[in-house]
């Protein structure tokens, strides 16, 4: 954002100032939104050269040395279990899953800690079993778990597969008279730090794809993730529990979220992500059965998302608790998308009705940046905010979304916030309740905004 269209902007907000201390807050909210970041500064760990160059010093621990097949049918559980023991306990080492074979792994977890700079390089195929019946009863929502890492690296061209198929027929999202139980995610990092994923593909997995439990410093570029736009809660990336995260180069398609943020994540920076089909890049759910989530510090930054059934979202259940707090989409493109912009205090995934309560996740300190493209329904923007709750400080800059019958429209209930720039469709339900502080006019916009005609076309709101 130039510092020129903020000086103007500050400018405005000069002219048309009615309480002195409302018009600092704002503008205070306005530059930390502005200038939220997340420090993405390579690790130290991330430099250097790629295992091959350095093969030298590296130990190669290749799964096939300790019995794997990888013709999909033997089972080479055992052999992954030995090698990486192996390649946990030898300093420098890679633990090679080689290309072109397809190698059967039953629900394992590998555990660390390991020895210093350890690389995981899959480049052939990893399949879990198919069956649901014959799942490992130990690990039942989990397939892959590398846990109490610091400082490895995952990379290749490789192919984490869930198999999930099965598992799709028997959710009771597919068919009400199954009993609703959880299943396995497919590869899960989890209370680690210092890690890089680079390259992989993870698809087909029986429930969420890619988890990120209670990690520290994750980087996570040109991962693809895959499964159909039908199959269950299959999320792409999902993250809990952790801090400084980075997502990048990203392509996502499947069956429910593209990449979902829940409690106590914090330090999360998404950019250039493709996502589609799924239900959006989302922050949440977040407080169901009257829990305390907090998300703080979230930011998307170059996207395109196509014929998702939301955009940016962030939802909560009726009775949680906790603030989500700081978060910026911006640049984002939508194409043919229901919900490009929602918030949903009242989300209710549950097989019956949810009740209203009286507290809920608060929102607050929310900013859309630059967010363009086509609606798939008539509620361009949607702020479903909690009555006892409400949602504030939700700022809108150069919005532009349009239904093909041109009837988009923005719902507010109990939210407050602002905005500049182009807003369409226009957002005045925000300002509604906001005690007429700061509604930007038209004309007077056009005319103190001289200095960055380009940014403010016209202003609604
Ligand atoms: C790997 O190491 C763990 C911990 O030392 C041990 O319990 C397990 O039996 C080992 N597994 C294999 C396959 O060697
Ligand atoms: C993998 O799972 C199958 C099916 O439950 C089981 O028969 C087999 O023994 C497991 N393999 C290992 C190495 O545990
Ligand atoms: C749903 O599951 C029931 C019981 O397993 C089965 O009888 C029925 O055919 C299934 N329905 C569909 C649409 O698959
Ligand atoms: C949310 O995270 C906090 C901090 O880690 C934890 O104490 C709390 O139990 C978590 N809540 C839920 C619902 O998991
Ligand atoms: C959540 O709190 C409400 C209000 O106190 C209560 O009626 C409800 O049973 C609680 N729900 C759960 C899942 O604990
Ligand atoms: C707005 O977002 C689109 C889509 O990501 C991007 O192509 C464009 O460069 C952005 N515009 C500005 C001014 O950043
Ligand atoms: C909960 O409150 C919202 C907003 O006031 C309202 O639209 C919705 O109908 C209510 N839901 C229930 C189940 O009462």
């Amino acid at each position: 954002m130039d510092k020129l269209f903020l000086v103007s902007f500050l400018g405005l907000l000069i002219t048309h100032a009615v309480g002195g201390n409302m018009l600092y807050d704002k503008f205070n909210i306005l530059g930390e939104l502005e200038d939220l970041d997340i420090a993405e500064e390579d690790m130290e760990l991330f430099e250097g050269p790629s295992w091959i160059s350095e093969r030298g010093g590296k130990v190669l621990v290749n799964v096939d040395s300790f019995g794997a097949v990888g013709d999909g049918v033997s089972d080479d559980t055992e052999a992954f279990r030995k090698a990486w023991n192996t390649s946990c306990s030898t300093s420098k080492s890679v633990l090679l899953v080689p290309p072109g074979r397809r190698y059967l792994v039953n629900a394992t977890r590998f555990k660390g800690p390991c020895e210093e700079r350890l690389v995981v390089q899959i480049d052939g195929t990893i399949v879990a079993p198919d069956e649901p019946n014959d799942w490992d009863a130990n690990l039942p929502r989990n397939w892959l778990v590398f846990s109490k890492l610091e400082g490895v690296v995952f990379q290749g061209n490789g192919v984490i597969d869930g198999s999930g198929s099965k598992w799709w027929a028997s959710s009771c999202k597919k068919n009400k008279s199954n009993p609703c139980r959880g299943a396995p995610t497919a590869l899960t990092i989890d209370s680690s730090s210092s890690i890089k994923v680079k390259g992989l593909t993870i698809q087909n997995s029986q429930q969420m794809n890619f988890v990120i439990s209670r990690c520290e410093s994750v980087r996570v570029s040109e991962v693809q993730v895959s499964c159909p736009g039908d199959s269950p809660n299959t999320d792409g990336i999902h993250i809990t529990g952790s801090t400084n995260v980075v997502l990048q180069d990203s392509k996502i398609g499947t069956g429910d979220d593209c990449i979902s943020i829940v409690n106590a994540s914090s330090g999360i920076k998404m950019k250039r992500i493709y996502c589609g089909p799924g239900h959006g890049v989302s922050i949440g759910s977040l407080g169901k059965d009257n829990s305390t989530a907090v998300v703080t510090k979230v930011v998307l930054d170059t996207a395109l998302l196509r014929e998702t059934t939301n955009g940016v979202r962030i939802k909560t259940w009726q009775g949680g608790s906790g603030y989500v707090r700081g978060v910026r989409f911006e640049n984002v493109r939508m194409e043919d998308v229901a919900n490009p912009i929602i918030i949903d205090q009242f989300y209710c995934d549950s097989p019956k009705t949810c009740q209203n309560q009286t507290s809920a996740v608060q929102i607050s300190q929310i900013m859309y940046r630059n967010i363009s493209g086509t609606t798939k329904s008539k509620e361009a923007m949607k702020f479903a905010c909690s009555d006892t709750t409400p949602c504030s400080n939700i700022v809108l800059s150069n919005i532009n979304l349009e239904k093909k019958d041109g009837t988009a429209e923005t719902y507010c209930n109990s939210a407050q916030g602002f905005g500049y720039g182009i807003v369409h469709p226009s957002a005045d339900c925000l300002s509604s309740n906001d005690k007429g502080y700061i509604l930007i006019d038209h004309k007077e916009n056009s005319e103190l905004a001289e200095p960055s005609r380009d940014h403010i076309v016209h202003t609604e709101l």
